[in-house]
Parts: C-alpha cells; sequence; structure tokens
C-alpha cells in the first residue's frame, strides 16, 4: 500500500496542485460526484470529486456509505462552499465494502440507544468520532497539567481489600469456584483461603494509596479505571469509569477547591484552544436538537458559549448550609416542585445541584462544608463538630463533577471516626500510619472523567462519551 496522507494534514497544509494519496471511510456521496471522506484524523471531512466518466461504474457502486477507500487524486482549490480544497480523483480503490443491506447504521440520523446497540460502528458517525478526538484530548491534557505542575503519576492498585469510600458498592475479586466456595468452621466464606488471602474486589478509589504518594512525593495524582455497583441507571452514572484523583500535602480545603478550579478550567481551555472543528459541530448537533425543543428546555447558551462562560468567571464558592437556605427559599421549592425534600443534614440530590448551578449562578459552583453523616470517614471535621472539610464542584446540566476534601490528618479524630463508620482499625492500619508519622494537613479530589467530558461535548448520556458503557445489566462489547 502506497504511504497516505492523513486527512488532518492535507487539510492543515494544503499542497495545491499536487498529487496525494488519502484512505478513509465515505461519510456521504452526493450525486454520485461528491465524496465526504474521513479517517478520523479530523473533524472535517475531505470531499473527492468523482468524474463519473473516468470509472467503471460497478466500481462507484461499492463506494457507499461507511465503506472504505483509497483515492490518489489532485488536489485543488475547492469551487463549492464548505471546504477550501478539495482531490479529484485518478485511482480509486476500494478496501473494504459495505453492504447497506446488512449493514446496522443507516444514513440518516439514528437514536443514541440504537448506536449505543452498535457500539462497534458508532465511532464512525461524525457526533461519535468528535466526542472520542475529545476524551483522548481532555486525557492527554489532564497529564499535561500535572506534569507541568509538578505532580507525579502514580499508578494505583485496581484489586484492592478497602473499600476507601465506605459506600459498600464493591465488584467482589475472587477465583473461588462459585459452586464451591470453601466454608469455615462458622460456615461463612473462608476469604483466607481465597488467591490474595483475604477478601479483595475492585477499587472504587485511588485516595487512600495516592495519600501514601502524597505523603512522600507532595503532589502526586492518579487517573485510572474505577468500580462501582450501584445500581443507578441514571444518564451520569456508570458501573466502571475513569477517575483523576490529585492529592497535596501541606494543603487544606482552599487549596484544594484552587486546584480544582483551575484543573478544570485549564482542560476546558485545552480544548478550546485545539480542538474549536470537533466543538463547533456538537454545538451546532445540539442547537438543531434543540430547535424541536419548548423554550424552556432549551440551553440557556451554546456550547461554546458556555464552555468560554465557565472559563472567564470565578466558580461561586458557598457553604452546604447556605445552599440549603437558598434552595429552601426558590421557587421551585415553595411551589412543591422538587421531588426530594430539602433539609439540613439530607444529601443534596442533582434536582437541587441543577437549580443551584443552572438557575440561581449560572456557573460552576462549589459547595463546601457538608454535614459529617453524608460524607466519608476520612474527611476532616470543622470545629463545630458537625460539618467535614468536603467539597463538592457543580457543574451546570452534569452535577457533581468534582468531590474531594481535606484529609482529618488528626489520629485520635480519625480513629474516632472510622468507629462511627464501622471501620476495623487493623483494615486500614497503613492508613493510620500516615498519620502516626509525618502526617501533615493535606487534601485532595476525584474528578469524574466521563462527566467532565460529559461536560465540555454536551452530550446528555454518560454512556455516550465512553467506547463501551459498563452499566446495570449490560456488558456488551
Ligand atoms: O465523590 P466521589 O465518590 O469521591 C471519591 O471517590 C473520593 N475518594 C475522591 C477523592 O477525594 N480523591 O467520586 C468522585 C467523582 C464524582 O464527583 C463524580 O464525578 C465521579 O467521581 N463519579 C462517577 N462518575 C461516573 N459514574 C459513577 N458511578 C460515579 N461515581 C462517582
Ligand atoms: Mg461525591
Amino acid at each position: 500500500m502506497s504511504r497516505r496522507t492523513e486527512i488532518a494534514d492535507v487539510l492543515a497544509a494544503p499542497k495545491l496542485n499536487e498529487t496525494v494519496t488519502v484512505m478513509g471511510w465515505v461519510r456521504a456521496f452526493r450525486s454520485n460526484r461528491f465524496i465526504a471522506l474521513n479517517d478520523g484524523s479530523s473533524a472535517k471531512n475531505l470531499q473527492v470529486v468523482v468524474d463519473q466518466e473516468k470509472f467503471d461504474e460497478e466500481l462507484i457502486r461499492k463506494v457507499g456509505f461507511h465503506s472504505s477507500i483509497k483515492v490518489t487524486g489532485q488536489l485543488v482549490e475547492s469551487m463549492g462552499a464548505g471546504q477550501a480544497v478539495e482531490v479529484h480523483a485518478d485511482q480509486i480503490e476500494v478496501l473494504g465494502e459495505t453492504n447497506l443491506d446488512k449493514y446496522p447504521l443507516q444514513p440518516k440520523r439514528q437514536t443514541m440507544e440504537f448506536l449505543r446497540e452498535n457500539a462497534h460502528f458508532r465511532m464512525r458517525t461524525n457526533t461519535f468520532s468528535s466526542v472520542f478526538r475529545i476524551r483522548h484530548a481532555v486525557a492527554f491534557a489532564v497529564n499535561e497539567y500535572f506534569h507541568k505542575n509538578r505532580f507525579y503519576y502514580m499508578h494505583t492498585p485496581i484489586i484492592t481489600g478497602s473499600d476507601a469510600e465506605g459506600a459498600g458498592e464493591m465488584f467482589r475479586v475472587t477465583n473461588f469456584d462459585p459452586e464451591n466456595m470453601p466454608k469455615g468452621e462458622d460456615g461463612q466464606i473462608d476469604w483466607a483461603q481465597d488467591f490474595f488471602g483475604k477478601a479483595t474486589n475492585l477499587t472504587v478509589s485511588g485516595q487512600l494509596q495516592a495519600e501514601i504518594g502524597a505523603l512522600a512525593m507532595g503532589k502526586v495524582y492518579t487517573f485510572g479505571p474505577t468500580f462501582r455497583a450501584e445500581n443507578s441507571n441514571t444518564s451520569r452514572h456508570l458501573a466502571e469509569f475513569w477517575m483523576i484523583e490529585p492529592e497535596i500535602a501541606f494543603g487544606d480545603l482552599e487549596d484544594d477547591m484552587d486546584l480544582a478550579e483551575d484543573f478544570s478550567k485549564y482542560l476546558i481551555n485545552y480544548i478550546l484552544d485545539n480542538y474549536m472543528d470537533d466543538l463547533e459541530f456538537l454545538d451546532k448537533r445540539i442547537q438543531d436538537m434543540e430547535k424541536n425543543m419548548k423554550k424552556e428546555e432549551r440551553r440557556p447558551m451554546g456550547l461554546i458559549e458556555m464552555l468560554k462562560f465557565v472559563v472567564d468567571n470565578d466558580f461561586e464558592r458557598i457553604t452546604y448550609t447556605d445552599a440549603v437556605n437558598m434552595l429552601r427559599n426558590s421557587k421551585p421549592y415553595k411551589k412543591g416542585r422538587f421531588e426530594f425534600p430539602v433539609e439540613w443534614g439530607k444529601d443534596l440530590q442533582a434536582e437541587h445541584e441543577r437549580w443551584l448551578v443552572e438557575k440561581k449562578f449560572q456557573k460552576p459552583v462549589i459547595v463546601t462544608d457538608y454535614p459529617k453523616e453524608i460524607k466519608a470517614f476520612y474527611m476532616r471535621m470543622n470545629d463545630d463538630d458537625k460539618t467535614v472539610a468536603a467539597m463538592d464542584v457543580l457543574f451546570p446540566y452534569i452535577g457533581e463533577v468534582i468531590g474531594g476534601s481535606q484529609r482529618e490528618e488528626r489520629l485520635d479524630v480519625l480513629v474516632s471516626r472510622m468507629k462511627d463508620f464501622g471501620i476495623e482499625e487493623e483494615e486500614l492500619w497503613w492508613y493510620l500510619d500516615l498519620r502516626k508519622f509525618g502526617g501533615n494537613p493535606h487534601a485532595g479530589f476525584g474528578m469524574g472523567f466521563e462527566r467532565m467530558v460529559q461536560f465540555i461535548t454536551g452530550m446528555g448520556n454518560i454512556r455516550d462519551v465512553i467506547p463501551f458503557p459498563r452499566t446495570p445489566k449490560s456488558a456488551e462489547f
């Protein structure tokens, strides 16, 4: 196969009147004359102009929707609207035909649900290729940001024996034969005989191990898959998702919030600066979808406008107590429109978070100092003895994108918190050791990677920003 030029390179620096060879998938073939060719390198298609008389009918017939082809031809300035250059084909070779009678995708608008069922082909659509280019770029920007700011990338384990969040939503890891689980004398399963000599599970968070790193190397982050067996069938939850967890020594909640805000803005700016073609496509897609919606259902801002608004403005910072008061004074509360109660001590639900960010402030909001009962055991107790130094960063349309806290560094307080939560000291002896030897005030957070990608791409469902979503009753592909 002769060398191909990637379409992104053809478009970025067009060598007019030279011969190029490109390969890609046919996104559309209009009037048997204009092929929109895409090879994944760019949101923009390359237009290939086919002079029917040069090619035999049989070959042209095979150039169909999503077939893959190789084209050699001259790159010339385009007379048509919509593109600056086009290729006039001299040779076309069909590398892989697509029989439309049997192919699941069709050249028309198809529902997200249908495309999800055909996740092996959905990345060929404009929407999904833009989403996954951006997903890649956000991951790159994550590593770039931390590297530039001297955070060390730490790979925390995927198989662990601890439940960092204490929510009990874990997937068990075992190589026991399910038909024949070894039992102890008490009739209970004897995990001591299991592969690791103890009960193990897939991690729900790398935080506890990241704290080990921070308390040795100053600033670290983990970025890896996490698993939660929570049975929430929502557009914001996955059973397998990726989390970014920075942890900083010698830092308090204020430092944590500053980091969360700076980091979020960096990621968004990176995409605004480098992936505008994809953003423009996704922005237009949302506008097209919203044409048929009632005004109050439409977003108050376009996608790009919203991203710029977020990076240009300070995040609002309020305490949980203030948030509850605001919510209780809100119109939807007074008119009984919230489904869930708003009461000091109860967790904020998505509908409350969305009111705060979309109606009240119209920008990301950081809510701090939550009641100790509704947050994890490791969060630092405030002087009021009622709240902990927690923070959630809430984004428009998505709700919680980041959850974090200052960590409890005082051994006696931590031990008593663990007792409250029923966590055995032996189970986390090493975590307690960090408080006994060379400990210090430290803080960190976890950003849901898919939720961030969802915000940046404007996709309505989290299942559409991860190539192969894992959700209750669904693990195809
Ligand atoms: O708020 P969470 O549970 O915090 C932690 O796990 C801490 N250990 C983080 C830390 O301080 N190092 O989860 C962090 C973020 C959430 O804000 C949310 O964005 C995302 O992870 N997340 C999920 N994303 C997709 N599907 C799920 N089931 C998620 N659960 C949490
Ligand atoms: Mg949380």
